[in-house]
């Protein structure tokens, strides 16, 4: 019975410091505290709600922008692209570049399944990887930690189910001023969010100065893992399953003292007890597969993205 109750006592702080640690996590200030560029509202001739950028950029990690965004009328995002080229894409608050599309395919295939999927969706070629964190539970985040949707992979290739609002982003205006090649950057350089100077030895973060579309080759793997099932499995593993097996384990070893002191008083009432021992139940099947488990966390979102969040 001891050793019951330390097993569950190990447990219940293993818990405790699991559940720290997250909370510790979530912690971190999105968007570093900043807020989305003005522009983003005008990005590309569309009108994008301000609002909706803020709300689900920079202060949400689970919502989504109303799904089919990027086809209102007032949107119509893909009329607004250069079919014959590739669109390089900004942090919508920062201003790292963040995916560059199409790449790989046809312009009419990553608008076909974008708009299939109700948002803008990439593939791994067309990732700055560098620039983009994909956590574990699919989570998707820049590395100015703006929320920006989730990978949800189709056919065991990841797509990125991405808010157009939070790559509405525009270069920041001081490296279009040097770009520009006049000696006016300075004048500029304290009106944007550019926080790029924290990017520069900081974990391969490619700034938008030093990003070039033309010689850049993602490094994103096809197949990340990282997908929101990824975690309710390891939890339900942690959560359901390593509790069984302790408890199974305890059984077990309760059952061996009660045989070992039986043993050692010999002829005492050996029938009585002799039906459980052998009979140890396996424990109870758990199912791995979650009936709660949603696929597209994007679409689940949209629906509840509609009643404002806080
Ligand atoms: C840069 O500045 C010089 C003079 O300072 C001016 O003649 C030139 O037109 C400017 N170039 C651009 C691209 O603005
Ligand atoms: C700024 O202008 C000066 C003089 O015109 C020039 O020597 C210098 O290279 C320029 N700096 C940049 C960053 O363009
Ligand atoms: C920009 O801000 C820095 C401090 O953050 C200051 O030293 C610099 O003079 C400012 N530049 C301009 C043009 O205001
Ligand atoms: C970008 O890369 C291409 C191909 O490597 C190269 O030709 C081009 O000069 C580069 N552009 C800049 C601005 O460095």
């Amino acid at each position: 019975m001891f050793a019951m109750l330390s097993m569950f006592a190990v447990l219940f702080v293993l818990v405790v410091s699991i559940a720290a640690v997250a909370a510790a996590a979530s912690e971190e200030q999105q968007c570093r505290g900043q807020d989305p560029m003005s522009s983003v509202s005008t990005f590309l001739g569309m009108e994008l709600d301000y609002e909706i950028a803020d709300r689900i950029c920079c202060n949400n990690h689970r919502f989504a922008e109303p799904k089919g965004y990027h086809e209102w009328p007032e949107v119509d995002f893909y009329s607004k692209l250069d079919p014959n080229q590739e669109t390089i894409f900004y942090d919508s608050v920062c201003g790292l570049p963040l995916f560059v599309a199409p790449r790989g395919r046809t312009f009419e295939e990553f608008v076909e399944e974008s708009l299939y999927h109700g948002w803008p969706s990439f593939r791994p070629a067309e990732i700055v990887s560098e620039n983009v964190i994909i956590h574990d539970d699919g989570r998707m985040e820049s590395k100015c930690l703006t929320h920006l949707g989730h990978n949800l992979p189709n056919s065991g290739i990841d797509r990125y189910c991405i808010d157009l609002v939070c790559i509405a982003g525009t270069m920041p205006l001081a490296i279009q001023a040097t770009t520009n090649t006049n000696n006016t950057t300075s004048s500029v350089e304290n009106n944007t969010n550019t926080i790029e100077k924290e990017f520069d030895d900081n974990d391969g973060t490619i700034p938008a100065s030093e990003f070039n579309a033309t010689s850049y080759k993602s490094s994103a793997v096809e197949n990340s893992g990282k997908y929101p099932k990824t975690k309710q499995r390891v939890l339900l593993a942690v959560g359901i399953i390593v509790p069984l097996l302790l408890i199974f384990a305890g059984y077990v070893f309760v059952q061996r003292r009660r045989k070992a002191s039986r043993n050692n008083d010999k002829g005492v009432s050996i029938k009585t007890l002799s039906s459980d021992p052998e009979q140890q139940q396996p424990p109870p099947a758990v199912s791995t597969d979650a009936g709660t488990t949603n696929s597209d966390e994007c679409e689940k979102s949209s629906e509840s993205s509609t009643v404002p969040e806080n």
